[in-house]
């Protein structure tokens, strides 16, 4: 047995408490946001109290505002105002769900779909998982729990007022998208996520004993790094910077890899990816996901060349949660740490390259707008590594993808100051070239989706 299953493969076996797995906020930690009102809410419910409590107690934090004033209006120009409006308005964010193939969940997509949501990827029929002995049971019982109402979402109908006629609308509208369904670069996945053009916030699903959850509640925009990774049934894959978890939830709707590493050395946030995992896998799976505690950096010196695929979600900035800092103190703290970032993001990026064997993929992803934390540290990182080779997403994923997400282009400062003969542009000139360091999903009304920059990155066999 490797050092790392050694390390950390407990969440196996460990059985979790109830209490303790009733998970009530957007289950990514990334783009972990103050609750808002959700239409399909009772009114007067412990829910729209606590969500009013919040908001009252949680405006935007000054001292970080007005530094992703300076920086991002230099940075994304006029994208900035309109990003602005969006993440100083919670109530308009949009929230994907996620559906779990391991569980039964017809009735769920019946709800999401009465209530106006519809797919947004193309998708292959989904393989599921049989004989297992945490299968999923009887559906109308799982979407109890403390965050969820007693009976299934769609029963608490459509909002009442004008957010109705969004319902139908909304409806109407999508059906008509997934005529033309997006033609994504690659082979149709078996991840199902649906989204709603508007504001709806479908309710968390409480933990179960013994029960699988249904689905998981996310940012979309979170799902284009594990696209990107287009990982394939009976691969290797390490995800470098795991918890919470909710990518690594994605790529075991993608495929069955032979094996799944999930890395994250916060004992805290471990444990929860522990949850996460446990939650959502039948047992069947378990012995195909390990959770190790490693410092990413040395990851890459550990286990050099062992896998065909990592994802890199790297500690950034997280523009969204930070615009919500609890106080002033805490939002300066964050700026003071935020410039030590970028290195760190630097050295995990070049141990991913290093964990990875030759001819594998690297995803490189952040939640934040910051240049110096995506294409800066993709550029600094290439440089120094020869055989890596950037690869172009934007016409594989922002393309395909545009009428969902707002894709900013390379800003014009990067991606041309490099002289490296890896780095020169090819195929498609500069702006392919520009394209090929990265694409970044930038929040904008209606497609209220991001922070998200990706990257993709070979290495040359
Ligand atoms: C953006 S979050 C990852 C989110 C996760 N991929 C998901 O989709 O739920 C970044 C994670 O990196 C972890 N992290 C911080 N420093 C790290 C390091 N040196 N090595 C590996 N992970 C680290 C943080 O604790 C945090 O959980």
């Amino acid at each position: 047995m490797s050092p790392v299953r050694q390390l950390y493969s407990a969440w196996r076996i460990k059985r979790f408490k109830t209490e303790k797995l009733t998970l009530t906020a957007p289950s990514c930690h990334c783009h972990s946001a103050p609750r808002v009102s959700q239409p399909h809410e009772r009114k007067g419910s412990a829910n729209n109290k606590e969500t009013k409590r919040q908001k009252k107690e949680r405006p935007s934090c000054r001292p970080v505002l007005d530094l992703f004033d300076q920086q991002y209006n230099q940075e994304l120009e006029d994208l900035w105002a309109s990003a602005r409006s969006v993440l100083l308005e919670p109530q308009t964010w949009q929230y994907g769900v996620m559906l779990n193939r391991f569980a039964a969940v017809t009735d769920v997509i019946q709800c999401l779909q009465s209530q106006g949501f519809s797919r947004f990827l193309p998708q292959t029929e989904v393989p599921t998982l049989l004989g297992d002995a945490t299968s999923p049971v009887s559906n109308s019982k799982h979407l109890t729990g403390k965050d969820s109402p007693s009976s299934p979402p769609c029963i608490s109908k459509c909002p009442p007022d004008d957010s109705h006629s969004h319902c139908v609308s909304a409806s109407h509208a999508l059906s008509q998208d997934l005529q033309s369904e997006p033609s994504l670069g690659w082979p149709r996945s078996s991840l199902q996520c649906y989204i709603h053009p508007h504001p709806l916030r479908f309710p968390s699903q409480a933990h179960r004993p013994g029960q699988l959850k249904q689905y998981y509640l996310l940012n979309s925009a979170s799902l284009l790094p594990v696209l990107a990774l287009q990982v394939r049934d009976g691969e290797k894959v390490l995800d470098l910077c795991s918890a919470p978890g909710g990518k690594a939830l994605a790529i075991m709707q993608c495929a069955t890899p032979e094996l799944l590493c999930c890395n994250e050395p916060d004992p805290n946030r471990r444990d929860r990816l522990a949850k996460t995992l446990e939650s959502f896998l039948p047992r069947s799976l378990h012995s195909k996901v390990i959770v190790s505690a490693q410092d990413g950096q040395c990851f890459g010196q550990s286990e050099a060349a062992t896998y065909d695929k990592v994802l890199v979600d790297a500690p950034c900035s997280n523009d969204r949660s930070w615009l919500y800092s609890c106080s002033s103190q805490q939002g300066e703290q964050r700026l003071k740490e935020r410039a030590r970032l970028p290195a760190l993001q630097a050295q995990l990026l070049s141990s991913a390259l290093s964990a990875v064997r030759p001819g594998g993929l690297v995803v490189y992803s952040t939640c934040t707008l910051s240049n110096s934390e995506n294409y800066a540290v993709v550029e600094a990182v290439l440089n120094d590594c020869p055989e890596a080779e950037p690869e172009d997403l934007w016409e594989q994923i922002a393309v395909p993808l545009s009428q969902y997400f707002a894709f900013s282009h390379a800003h014009p400062g990067h991606a041309q100051t490099s002289n490296k003969p890896s780095l020169q542009p090819h195929k498609g000139g500069v702006s392919s070239y520009r394209h090929r360091l990265g694409i970044l999903v930038v929040p904008q009304p209606g497609k209220t989706w991001g922070p998200m920059f990706l990257s993709l990155i070979r290495k040359r066999a």
